[in-house]
């Protein structure tokens, strides 16, 4: 296990699409180490989610780890760390509510993204079985932010008001909502 150099945005990895693990790699020894490095990573770096193209891995896994607790969003529940494989989202509601995001591709900024609210996400799991969950609010951005950098997106591409991107000692300053979420995604 070792914890991995996070790319930061102009680093073409982070603009491709990434492609998908094959059934025959799940929990190979590639993979594996591959995602225990992420785990090293994303608590190093101290973010609540990874993507492997973050680490120059230009595959589709991403992991997740939401500590939980109360924001003025409403109390975001706890998400174990947990492994995506091969992840397809689906927008089970159309309408939309904003929160500033951040990213450990974009260290030191802050954006305001406004995304769909309720999504239910597909996904193959470590052991190689499919799973699916659920998401409302905060967690909703958080899983579409993640699965987006599996597409070559970031963040800054769905700021539809560019004077929402803020440097984040300003937006701790000027613009944070109070007890809003202050997290890298
Ligand atoms: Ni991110």
């Amino acid at each position: 296990m070792a914890v991995r150099k996070v790319v930061r945005m102009g680093h073409p990895v982070l603009r491709q699409p990434a492609r998908p693990l094959e059934p025959h790699e799940i929990g190979s020894e590639p993979v594996r180490r591959l995602l225990a490095d992420m785990i090293d990573t994303l608590h190093d770096y101290g973010g609540i989610g990874l993507a492997a193209p973050q680490v120059a891995e230009s595959v589709r896994l991403a992991i997740i780890e939401i500590p939980g607790g109360p924001t003025r969003y409403g109390d975001i529940p706890v998400m174990p760390l947990t492994a995506f494989i091969n992840p397809a989202i689906e927008v089970v509601d159309h309408a939309t509510q904003g929160y500033w995001e951040g990213c450990l591709s974009l260290p030191g900024l802050r954006g305001f993204v406004e995304r769909p609210q309720h999504v239910k996400v597909r996904y193959t799991n470590e052991a190689g079985g499919s799973d699916e969950l659920e998401l409302e609010g905060f967690l909703a951005t958080v899983f579409q932010h993640e699965f987006d950098h599996l597409d070559g997106k970031l963040y800054v591409d769905r700021i539809t008001d560019s004077t929402l991107l803020s440097f984040e000692e300003e937006y701790l300053r000027y613009l944070a909502p109070r007890e809003a979420p202050n997290a890298d995604l």
